[in-house]
């Protein structure tokens, strides 16, 4: 596997044709390739230089979802935390042989570490947030999946609440093609609907308007599938530690809206399908580590 380093930005290529980049700005993974086809969506007038949070690729929520509840640990910090506005340091790279592979060079697979820890943090959010915690975030590219995986360690002497979530933009050629499926008869919660809670009806959910739901207590084993109407699978999405999915598209109107978010159909060409653990807290006891993740395989 190759490596190069520019800017603020790491991106890291197989040799079977595939490759991922993350920007140290929020760790975010920002493009995702296999054999030349990007499958992740990145706003064309996203900010990448560290100015506000990158709207594409998989922007990573920590440590909480979503606007804070008042009267929590949280409540003083920005929407989704900030992990995707913090700058995270490169921790290395490990290349390994794909299991179940012999030693040819076709099957190797490779891992970016990258670490965020409360010193780290501005001077804003340490007092925001006044945990001393540390944040690893492994992105694994294999020849057909991107894996990302998180570790939570609480450094300090008390125990502290967290959210996670990994805010993947998963590109698509047209959302009316669009299908997701593995959500049905789950409950969510419809944040377009005064976040009341309904259970879904569809085996194959079609996304036509504003969507924003989180669906809750899935088996994070189940994949939740991307598919076309005629049900070829585009990506297929497995968790770990990590029972809630957020399925969003802010349609037209919410597009126009955003002024991050460009060109203004782009709506049409993504569709976020975000692992994580948003519905309660996790509680991390001092001393204590909890890992989560997410694989997604492409499936095209
Ligand atoms: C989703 C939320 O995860 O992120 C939406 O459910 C929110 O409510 C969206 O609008 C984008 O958030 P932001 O802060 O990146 O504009």
């Amino acid at each position: 596997p190759s490596l190069s380093i520019k800017d603020n930005v790491i991106e890291a290529s197989l040799p079977t044709g595939q490759s991922v980049a993350v920007n140290l700005y929020g760790a975010t993974v920002t493009s995702w390739k296999v054999n030349g086809k990007e499958h992740l969506f990145v706003s064309e007038k996203a900010h990448l230089d560290g100015s506000k949070p990158i709207r594409g690729g998989i922007p990573l929520v920590f440590p909480v979802f979503g606007p804070p509840p008042q009267n929590h640990d949280t409540s003083s910090l920005p929407q989704h935390g900030f992990a995707r506005n913090s700058n995270w340091e490169f921790l290395g790279k490990s290349a390994f042989e794909a299991p179940g592979s012999n030693s040819d060079q076709s099957h190797m697979n490779v891992k970016l570490d990258f670490g965020l820890s409360h010193s780290m943090l501005t001077d804003e959010f340490r007092q925001m947030w006044p945990h001393e915690f540390g944040l690893v975030y492994s992105v694994t590219l294999t020849k057909d999946t991107l894996e990302t995986a998180l570790q939570v360690r609480n450094d300090g002497q008390k125990n502290f609440e967290f959210q996670v979530l990994m805010h993947t933009y998963l590109k698509v050629a047209d959302i009316s093609d669009v299908r997701v499926k593995g959500l049905e008869s789950k409950t969510y919660i419809d944040k377009t609907l005064q976040a009341t809670s309904h259970t879904e009806s569809s085996p194959a959910l079609a996304i036509t308007q504003e969507t924003d739901r989180v669906y809750q207590n899935l088996d994070p084993a189940v994949p939740v599938i991307v598919a076309s109407a005629d049900d070829k699978p585009l990506f297929s999405i497995t968790r770990e530690a990590l029972s809630d999915v957020v399925v969003w598209n802010p349609w037209i109107e919410k597009a126009k809206g955003m002024a991050d978010f460009g060109p203004d159909e782009a709506y049409k060409n993504m569709i976020c399908v975000e692992a994580g653990s948003v519905s309660g807290w996790q509680t991390l006891e001092a001393g204590d580590t909890w890992e989560g993740g997410q694989s997604i395989q492409a499936r095209l």
